[in-house]
């Protein structure tokens, strides 16, 4: 049989990216343009205009580094949710184009499901536990009953988004992860901060209203403030990681997500891991971040669903991890 290939469209933040990958998950591009700030954050509006004027540009180079051309795309897939609206339909918008004009199937499919199925086929880990940590979100998943279950999750923000606020309040621009990073490896001393896990959630803004009091006072070290915030937010999702790993009887730890990509994470979740004797799988990191080919993946695994005809194909800015029915297991 020929080989079946999927076009991904990623586009529910500040990253535009497209993926190719064939059904037998071969990646044969994976293309992103992401918006950046120097100062500020991030507005709904503008992720809009920059994803809508890096489009063409970026389908373009996935085509040529795939060696493909449109017409040889069979499946067209787009990331429907959740996320931010103006964002997410300039990729509706393009997935319908795109299908249109080269009369093949189209499917939507969730974000956070996505960064799971990716993690799980490039890893090869067979049932994880998701640690899911990007800007907007902040999840523990795993397979319970036909459904990607969260086990915790943040109470307000994505930790991306925490860190990347405390950053902007020190004058780091967009995105603050690395930087912080960077810092917190100059830091020596802890400075206690709040710890705050409820149940299995976990909350932020807390924790960062106490950051930027500390950070005002003048009283430590700003790698000191960098090294202990890190210290105690991925203590608190090491913590409740564990406790879902125990609770399903899990054996198999997976990392998602942009903040992922942080090394004393990854090492904390590796201590962990270690001492229950379970295994951990990270990704490399131009999978953890958004990007096209989680969303080109996940269209392959749903391609029974994909439609020609585009009624009731839509985006969905609040759609769940567990509204999804997991038909592909
Ligand atoms: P979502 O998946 O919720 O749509 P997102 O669009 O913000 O999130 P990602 O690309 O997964 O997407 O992650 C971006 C986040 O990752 C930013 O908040 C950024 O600061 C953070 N990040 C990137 N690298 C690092 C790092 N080394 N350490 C900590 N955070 C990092
Ligand atoms: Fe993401």
């Amino acid at each position: 049989m020929k080989e079946s290939i999927c076009l991904g469209i990623e586009s529910t933040a500040h990253t535009f990216g497209i993926g190719i990958i064939t059904d037998r998950s071969k990646v044969l591009a994976n293309v992103s343009d992401s918006f950046k700030t120097v100062k500020g954050g991030l507005i709904p509006h503008e992720l809009g205009v920059h994803h809508d004027e890096v489009k063409d540009k970026v389908l373009k180079n996935a085509l040529e580094k795939a060696k493909i051309k449109l017409n040889d795309i069979n499946l067209v897939s787009f990331s429907q949710g959740p996320g931010i609206a103006p964002a997410l339909i300039v990729g509706l918008r393009f997935a319908k184009y795109i299908s249109k004009k080269i009369n093949v199937p189209v499917v939507g499919v969730n974000h956070c499901v996505a960064h799971l199925e990716i993690g799980k086929l490039l890893t090869k880990s067979k049932d994880p536990v998701l640690l899911y940590a990007s800007g907007a979100n902040t999840q523990i998943i795993a397979y319970e009953s036909g459904k990607y279950r969260i086990f915790g999750e943040t109470l307000d923000q994505g930790i991306g988004n925490f860190i990347d606020s405390f950053a902007r309040y020190i004058g780091m621009g967009f995105p603050g992860g690395p930087k912080i990073e960077k810092l917190a490896l100059k830091g020596k001393n802890y400075v206690e901060l709040p710890y705050v896990v409820k149940g299995m959630d976990v909350s932020f803004s807390g924790i960062l209203t106490n950051l930027k009091v500390k950070y005002d006072s003048k009283k430590y070290r700003i790698e000191d403030l960098c090294h202990s915030l890190q210290e105690t937010v991925f203590a608190m999702l090491v913590e409740v990681a564990e406790r879902a790993m125990a609770h399903t009887g899990k054996k198999e730890l997976l990392l998602g997500g942009g903040v992922a990509c942080n090394k004393r994470l990854q090492e904390m979740c590796n201590i962990m891991c270690k001492e229950r004797k379970a295994k951990l799988f990270v990704p490399e990191n131009q999978f953890l971040v958004d990007n096209g080919v989680n969303i080109a993946w996940l269209g392959i695994l749903m391609g029974k669903i994909a439609k020609r005809n585009h009624k009731g194909i839509d985006i969905k800015p609040y759609e769940r991890t567990d509204d999804i029915k997991v038909m592909w297991k």
